[in-house]
């Protein structure tokens, strides 16, 4: 079979046809996914019906995983998933929807906020893989931002006055902003903030882009509401509906996305009825400062 991909109504995703995930890639349509992932950011695949092992043998040709540590407060033995991918689900161990007040799915209502993935991390990720193992009856549709044509349409002067500026990034502050503040000693040392870039170029096509993310909560140099207005306004204009592709999930979609590049966020559905996604996490090579923050 070969590849085709047809551009969406969004210039920056393309789906894709011609592809069965269920088995391996060969070297060559490995590389032809990479530069389409390249040129459009986001992928869409349909009808995919795929285990945990082919996800995640599918996620492994465009690098290697990202180790899930440090991401969630769901301790170890609490994982619902014991085959490497990230549990996006609202569901329990049990396979139930989670309780709506407990802490997890309190928690996990971070991801309809604007963000992208790991952005949290030292080094963050790469690409995100999401399989649709149950779709939601209400809701739930996933909104992804061009976080290139949202820097190309910013002015002269907003471009270099952002050139160089470094933000804080953590787990605190994205779940701050929804009203979720209390964590262990243990979560504040997991979620202590790293330094992002806030404007990164693509290591392939050298285009720029906006690096924002919820997770986003100051800006080095500037004092908390100063930098927070900046990144509230920029957050503004790059997720105006010129920029953004929204993902409405058939069963067994898969959806793929360059979290360089892109923002996403899912909105609200019914959490009384299960939502089954599961996630395969590229990581990514480097760090986008030459700096950890200072202790
Ligand atoms: C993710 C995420 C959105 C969704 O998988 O990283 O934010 O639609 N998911 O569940
Ligand atoms: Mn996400």
């Amino acid at each position: 079979m070969t590849i085709a991909i047809r551009q969406l109504q969004k210039h920056f995703v393309g789906e894709v046809s011609g592809l069965d995930l269920r088995k391996p890639l060969t070297e060559a349509e490995a590389r032809e996914v990479e530069a389409a992932m390249d040129k459009y950011a986001v992928l869409v695949f349909h009808d995919q019906d795929i285990t945990d092992e082919q996800q995640m043998a599918f996620a492994l040709n465009f690098g290697q995983r990202e180790d899930a540590r440090g991401g969630n407060i769901t301790k170890a033995n609490e994982y619902r998933l014991t085959s490497g991918l990230n549990d996006v689900s609202n569901l329990g161990k049990d396979g139930k929807p989670l309780p709506k007040d407990s802490r997890a799915n309190l928690f996990n209502l971070g991801n309809c906020l604007w963000h992208s993935d790991s952005s949290f991390r030292p080094i963050p990720a790469k690409f995100s893989l999401l399989s649709a193992r149950v779709v939601n009856p209400k809701g739930g549709n996933t909104e992804f931002a061009d976080m290139r044509a949202a820097y190309d349409a910013l002015d002269d002067e907003t471009k270099a006055e952002i050139e160089d500026l470094v933000c804080e990034h953590s787990l605190m502050y994205s779940r701050g902003s929804l009203g979720f503040t209390e964590y262990t000693d243990e979560e504040k040392a997991m979620f202590k903030p790293v330094l992002q870039r806030l404007v990164r170029t693509h290591p392939v096509h050298r285009r720029k882009s906006l690096y924002l993310s919820s997770h986003a909560g100051k800006i080095v140099g500037m004092s908390m509401p100063e930098g927070r207005l900046m990144l509230r306004d920029l957050n503004e204009h790059a997720t105006q509906p010129e920029f953004v592709y929204v993902h409405k999930w058939k069963l067994h979609d898969l959806v793929m996305w360059d979290n360089r590049q892109t923002m996403h966020r899912v909105r609200r559905y019914d959490q009384s009825q299960p939502r089954d996604m599961r996630r395969a996490t590229v990581a990514g090579t480097e760090p986008t400062v030459q700096q950890q923050a200072a202790e």
